[in-house]
């Protein structure tokens, strides 16, 4: 095992068997490793290690009541952390690997460290797709718990060169694997099924009504209690505006637009997908806010999103860009040139 002070300072590696090797012993030495899921990157620490996962919650400025998604790399490592219940096993049944997260009751004496789930009895587990993230989990044989590899408040990142953008000098992030663009390009979609009936905490990756013909009617979240305080309705002002649900005739002027399906018009706009199709849409969106975050661009406008399938991950995270300052959190404001700080999830 890698020691500790031993740990690479900080570099970037093109995914490779050495490189999910080394990122193993980096992890299992209570370093912190980024990596690609399907979803987006991850910033990846041993979810047994109470420091490591302090160092997360530090690197990340994120408040350290909002729970961290704990990744496994099958049901069987996931069955010695929480516990099944019939919808869960469905759930899991069906859709692991991939982008769904299942919150579950901890299993009592579990080896998770409490950090990482924000004292809650309740952890968010979710075994990822992604072969790089499906290899690292082998080499490292614990539990990684990963939020996005973003600064809180900051939109997650879908390339390795966004997690290099915040984390410019590493920061106590040992690693990052370069596995290339995320193919889904939202976080995934969280359920609580501790409940009576399966409850949707995030839409995300996997559609809403997939889920529904799995495990049949799922409750949409009100948000009143914090059971997920990374729901919280965004209190960042974006530096740059989001308005959404605007029609292209009524962009206002120095606004850009971003557009989706076919017949939109082309000037001062970018396409989330010419062919109206809303996975490819999900997997475009956050590399095209970030292509908007410009001097000179004075605001964005969004047309309308249909609200079905991937549609509705969209719409929450453009909500979220575009919803104004007034928050309850602690977190501090957005730094310059980042207008699309504002889609924490
Ligand atoms: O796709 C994803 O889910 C990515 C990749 C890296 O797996 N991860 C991700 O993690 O988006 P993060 O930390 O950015 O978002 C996790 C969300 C937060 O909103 C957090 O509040 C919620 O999951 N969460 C974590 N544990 C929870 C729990 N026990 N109960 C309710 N919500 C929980
Ligand atoms: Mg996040």
């Amino acid at each position: 095992m890698t020691d500790l002070k031993e740990l690479p300072n900080f570099k970037v590696v093109d995914a490779s068997e050495d490189a999910v090797r080394e990122g193993g012993d980096v992890l299992r030495a209570g370093g912190l490793v980024a990596f690609p899921t399907e979803t987006v990157y991850g910033l990846g620490a041993d979810a047994t290690n109470d420091q490591a996962v302090a160092t997360i919650f530090a690197i990340k400025e994120r408040p350290t009541f909002n729970p961290l998604i704990v990744h496994v790399k099958d049901e069987l490592q996931a069955a010695e952390l929480v516990d099944f219940n019939d919808t869960a096993q469905k759930l899991a049944h069906t859709f692991w690997p991939g982008a769904l997260t299942l919150v579950m009751k901890r299993k009592d004496g579990g080896p998770l460290s409490l950090a990482a789930t924000a004292g809650l009895d309740t952890v968010a587990v979710r075994v990822p797709a992604h072969p790089v993230a499906q290899a690292l989990l082998q080499e490292a044989g614990v539990p990684i718990a990963a939020p996005s590899a973003n600064k809180s408040g900051y939109v997650s990142p879908t390339q390795a060169i966004h997690v290099l953008m915040q984390f410019k000098d590493g920061q106590g992030l040992n690693l990052i694997i370069d596995g290339g663009a995320c193919p889904v390009g939202v976080e995934s979609t969280i359920i609580d099924v501790t409940g009576d009936a399966p409850v949707l905490l995030r839409p995300g990756g996997v559609a809403v009504e997939d889920i529904e013909t799995v495990v049949g009617p799922v409750q949409l979240n009100h948000g009143d209690d914090i059971t997920a305080p990374g729901q919280l309705k965004s209190h960042y002002a974006p530096s740059i505006p989001i308005r959404i649900n605007v029609q292209p005739e009524d962009r206002v002027k120095g606004e850009s637009l971003i557009t989706f399906g076919p017949d939109m018009p082309r000037r001062a706009a970018i396409n989330l997908s010419k062919s109206g199709d809303l996975k490819e849409a999900a997997a475009n969106l956050f590399t095209m806010l970030r292509a908007l975050d410009m001097p000179g661009i004075r605001g964005i406008a969004v047309v309308p999103i249909p609200n079905e399938g991937l549609g509705r991950a969209i719409n929450d995270r453009l909500e979220r860009a575009a919803a104004p300052k007034g928050g309850e959190t602690t977190d501090g404001p957005p730094k310059a040139h980042d207008p699309i700080g504002s889609i924490e999830i």
